[in-house]
């Protein structure tokens, strides 16, 4: 499933960039080698990056 239509860029690639260490949109796309266009994606980039966020406290408890 694509999360940014405009660059082309996969859900699994934008976990992979956020298990590499991207922390923020403009990260994950940098790791895509890409850059923003329409920016309708950042809302589920920053969701992602929240789930992965919580999944993480809920590991560490
Ligand atoms: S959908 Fe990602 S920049 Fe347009």
């Amino acid at each position: 499933m694509y999360v940014c239509n405009c660059n082309g860029i996969r859900e699994r690639e934008v976990r992979a960039a956020i298990d590499a260490g991207a922390a923020r949109p403009a990260e994950i796309f940098k790791a895509c080698d890409s850059a923003p266009q329409c920016a309708r994606c950042v809302c589920d980039m920053r969701k992602m990056l929240q789930d992965g966020r919580e999944a993480l406290r809920f590991a560490a408890e």
